[in-house]
């Protein structure tokens, strides 16, 4: 079992990574010349706005960075201050991503798409890889003592953050589940 300072990240990178996975295939999709539909392109961009961004990206920049800040660690420099960039880099590569998506269902033209949607998939994997393995690790380290304070956090920041949304986590799975099924099925 993880700390549980760290559990609820992680279980989002698991759902996260199944949408990145799903996204991997509809790009070597969009290379060979077949068509994806608005019905996996749209809960991508639903996807990558409103669970990736509004509610993960929250958690870990109103929960886990203030509570590794306290236990001694820098906010302008070192991993925080690197998270954070990555951050502000998923959000300005997923605005282009959701503009070529929408040129690419309006004309067709894939080449905007194909290569916005691989540097998401390029820089969310890094991000995950980094948080899983470098600043996860140093958060159940440090924070032991407040793991529950900060599990209450994250689990109260979701809520909040799925409520702005107007949204639900069973949506969000549900979404990951038919996407990665909806992919599958394109190929044939
Ligand atoms: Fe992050
Ligand atoms: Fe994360």
């Amino acid at each position: 079992m993880h700390n549980m300072s760290t559990a609820s990240l992680r279980k989002d990178h698991d759902l996260i990574e199944k949408v990145i996975k799903a996204m991997e295939s509809a790009i070597q999709l969009l290379i060979d010349n077949k068509q994806i539909p608005e019905s996996i392109l749209l809960p991508v961009i639903d996807f990558s706005k409103n669970f990736t961004d509004v509610c993960h990206h929250s958690k870990e920049e109103n929960s886990l960075f203030p509570a590794l800040e306290q236990a001694g660690m820098p906010r302008n420099m070192g991993p925080i201050a690197m998270m954070l960039m990555d951050h502000e880099r998923s959000r300005e590569i997923g605005k282009h991503m959701e503009e070529s998506a929408k040129e690419y269902l309006s004309s067709g033209n894939s080449q905007r798409l194909i290569n916005d949607m691989k540097q998401y998939v390029e820089h969310i994997t890094e991000h995950l890889w980094k948080e899983n393995n470098r600043l996860f690790m140093m958060a159940e380290a440090r924070l032991q003592y407040v793991s529950e304070k900060v599990d209450k956090e994250l689990n109260e920041i979701e809520q909040d953050k799925l409520k702005e949304t107007g949204k639900t986590r069973e949506h969000f799975e549900k979404l990951a589940e038919d996407l990665s099924r909806n992919i599958s099925k394109q190929g044939n």
